[in-house]
């Protein structure tokens, strides 16, 4: 077997041990929330001999040690992120989106959108969040660009999306696409009810990803969406 050959298996191998190691540590999120809803502690040594012998066994003669050593170290990952993520106290964290245009509220179209400003609608939103025990973090952009990097570094760090797409909604297939790859569940909203207005706000791509449309509830339409996600992260625990 020639160099080439010989890291193309190491390489083959490297992308079964991530895949794999992606598996476990989803299995160990759902551990923790288990360990977290019955209140018991992240270190479980008994557990944690029994995995080392199994795979020490598994490993072979030759290999036991190594896979016991590995397995140390796997475990000890394990329990960092375990204690990471019930040191959130069990919080849900929410990714509120919003579109372009918005950061023109109060001055944009008062007459559809009201008189309350972005930095009204972003207080009302933290409130409203605070009453729920949501951790929630606010975004805003009037590029379609920022608002898909945006979902896409929402994977693995929030529960829920609540997007406002604002005009994306009608045309952003790339956001429809970004909510797809992150399979976050998200809610739609909209201030006004675009059921009603123009023949072109009657598409919504983003809503195709999404579990709830909330349109025409002004600042309500946030809240209904974290009550939302808020009760669904329960029924799921
Ligand atoms: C909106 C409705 C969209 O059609 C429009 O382009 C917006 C705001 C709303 O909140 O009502 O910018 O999303």
């Amino acid at each position: 077997m020639d160099l080439n050959e010989a890291r193309d298996i190491i390489n083959r191998a490297d992308e079964q041990i991530v895949a794999a190691l992606k598996e476990r540590m989803r299995a160990v999120t759902e551990v923790a929330r288990y360990k977290q809803a019955h209140n018991l502690p992240v270190l479980d040594e008994k557990r944690e001999e029994k995995v080392l012998e199994r795979v020490a066994a598994m490993a072979g003669d030759d290999m036991s040690d190594m896979a016991r050593e590995l397995y140390k170290h796997i475990m000890a990952l394990s329990r960092d992120y375990q204690t990471k993520m019930l040191g959130r106290d069990g919080k849900i964290r929410l990714l509120v989106l919003n579109g372009p245009n918005l950061n023109m509220l109060g001055i944009r179209e008062p007459n559809i959108y009201g008189k309350k400003t972005y930095a009204d609608l972003t207080a009302y939103i933290r409130a409203e969040a605070e009453k729920l025990g949501a951790d929630v973090e606010i975004f805003q952009s009037n590029h379609e660009g920022a608002l898909v990097e945006k979902i896409q570094s929402a994977l693995h760090h929030f529960d829920g999306i609540v997007i406002n797409p604002a005009a994306y909604t009608h045309t952003s297939v790339a956001i429809l696409d970004a909510l797809k790859a992150v399979a976050l569940p998200a809610v739609e909203v909209h201030l006004s009810d675009v059921s009603a207005r123009e023949a072109f706000r009657q598409v919504s791509y983003a809503g195709m990803a999404c579990e709830k449309t909330y349109a025409g509830h002004g600042f309500e339409g946030y809240k209904l969406a974290m009550e939302y996600l808020c009760r669904r992260e329960e029924k799921h625990d």
